[in-house]
């Protein structure tokens, strides 16, 4: 199938002795170019189930299949190629460098994997920070909550991902900022054709989606048969 598949996973993290299980969800798929949102209480594995996805970690059992292929089976390095390739990732925290420079993050992974940036992905950073009102030479310890939000997402969509992973995006922004970087993440998914989930607790962010997902106690459920909103446990 094209998209992405969960299927039979269960992953567990220690606790004192024991392990407790974040993630029990038998089975799950996202179809290519769907745009998910993904809510859930604190603490439910939202962030984990992103890690998941883009392999950064591995299930105790089951498979994540992106168009039929687990990059889950991957040796460690090669996975990290892959996701460099597939998957664009905005983090809960930007993950920003202070000292560098905006067009600097932005360019910061294609150095990952080639040996020198090649002139049209820098110049299309430039494009991505110009037309996001974000000055490319400015130091990131000097930008604005909103500013360092977008400079993450010129990060992360500047090598066209087919997959745009978002950890809550719009948290601590006001409602101009919020609406503008959702705008932004939609509008590259729909250009791009790529699969979004965004972790959202925002009602706005839900309604602009095509699907709403929910986690909680481990499972994931479609907010249609949970109790509205979806966050409440
Ligand atoms: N490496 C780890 N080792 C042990 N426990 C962990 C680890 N990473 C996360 N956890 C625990 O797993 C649970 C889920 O964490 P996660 O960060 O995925 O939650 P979340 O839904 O993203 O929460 P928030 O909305 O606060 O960001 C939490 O109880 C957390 O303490
Ligand atoms: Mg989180």
């Amino acid at each position: 199938m094209s998209g992405l598949e969960l299927h039979d996973i269960l992953l567990t993290f220690p606790e004192g002795t024991r392990r407790r299980t974040i993630l029990d969800i038998p089975s799950c798929t996202v179809a290519s170019g769907e745009c998910v949102a993904l809510a859930g209480a604190s603490g439910s594995g939202k962030s984990t189930l992103l890690n998941l996805i883009s392999g950064l970690i591995l299930p105790d059992r089951g498979t994540v299949r992106w168009n039929g292929f687990a990059p889950g089976e991957l040796p460690e390095p090669r996975r990290d190629v892959w996701r460099g390739r597939h998957i664009g990732f905005v983090f809960q925290d930007f993950q920003l460098f202070p000292e560098l420079e905006a067009l600097e993050n932005v360019l910061l992974p294609v150095t990952f994997n080639r040996w020198s940036i090649p002139e049209a992905l820098r110049r299309r950073g430039q494009a991505l920070l110009k037309r996001m009102n974000v000055a490319p030479s400015q130091k990131a310890r000097l930008l604005s909550r909103g500013e360092k939000q977008r400079v993450a997402i010129a990060r992360a969509v500047l090598q066209e991902p087919e997959i745009l992973l978002a950890d809550e995006p719009t948290a601590s922004l006001d409602a101009a900022n919020a609406a503008e970087v959702t705008d932004l993440l939609l509008s590259h998914a729909r250009t791009l054709g790529s699969t979004l989930l965004i972790v959202s607790h925002d009602e706005e962010v839900w309604t602009r989606m095509d699907r709403v997902l929910s986690l909680r106690r481990g499972r994931l459920y479609e907010a249609a048969e949970t109790a509205f909103p979806p966050s409440a446990a």
